[in-house]
């Protein structure tokens, strides 16, 4: 298992695939482990090394990940029948805003199109189970969010926009409570709150 991990971290670098960064995987990794999460929705396989990574810590972990581009996904096809954790990771292609997904999740993990997050977030929130978290990562884009003084191009610095939007729109929503990890590229954490049943 250490050499594909280590295959497929070589891999990301040679074709500039934007896997997750190892503090922020490891600070996942605990939280998965802490909150006994056993059901995960991941939104952006890549080339599978984060469902792998978190399907390894236990068998009891289910994983649906979705990956629209082509390329991404046959490289995760192969990498998941690789790792054995094939009968733990369902591996979906196609666009996660265009399909509808059946289930319920103790954790969805947004981890594709910066500037859809907030689309991402109102899709897939109602598949989360009642003591559910979701965990949103590059929200701090390569260090982009914190020095807007930094030089960017348009593109860049509208995506960089939209990822401070998305922050907002976490920080206000009243039905989670959301903290944010500056580890690897910035986590944040939102949990459901719990619905008071005595009005
Ligand atoms: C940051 S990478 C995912 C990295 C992966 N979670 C990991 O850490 O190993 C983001 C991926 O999301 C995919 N993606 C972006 N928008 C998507 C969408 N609407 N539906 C499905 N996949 C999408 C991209 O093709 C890209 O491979």
């Amino acid at each position: 298992m250490n050499k594909l991990i280590e295959e497929m971290e070589k891999y990301a670098v040679e074709y500039d695939i934007p896997i997750m960064q190892k503090e922020g995987l490891a600070f996942f990794q605990r939280l998965i482990i802490e909150n006994h999460i056993k059901s995960i929705l991941e939104i952006g396989s890549a080339i599978g090394y984060s469902a792998i990574q978190l399907a390894r810590l236990d068998p009891d972990i289910h994983i649906v990940t979705i990956e629209r581009d082509d390329e991404r996904y046959m490289k995760a096809v192969e990498n998941i029948e690789r790792s054995g954790l094939k009968k733990q990771v369902t591996l979906i292609h196609g666009d996660a805003l265009e399909m509808d997904i059946d289930g319920k999740f103790d954790c969805i993990f947004i981890d594709a199109a910066k500037a859809q997050y907030i689309r991402f977030f109102e899709k897939y929130e109602k598949l989360l189970n009642d003591d559910g978290v979701i965990v949103s990562d590059n929200l701090s884009f390569h260090g982009y969010v914190e020095h807007p003084e930094r030089e960017m191009s348009r593109n860049l610095r509208g995506l960089v926009r939209k990822i401070k939007n998305y922050i907002v729109y976490l920080e206000n929503n009243e039905n989670y409570d959301t903290s944010f990890i500056n580890e690897g590229d910035g986590l944040a954490i939102s949990r459901k709150k719990k619905t008071n049943m005595i009005e």
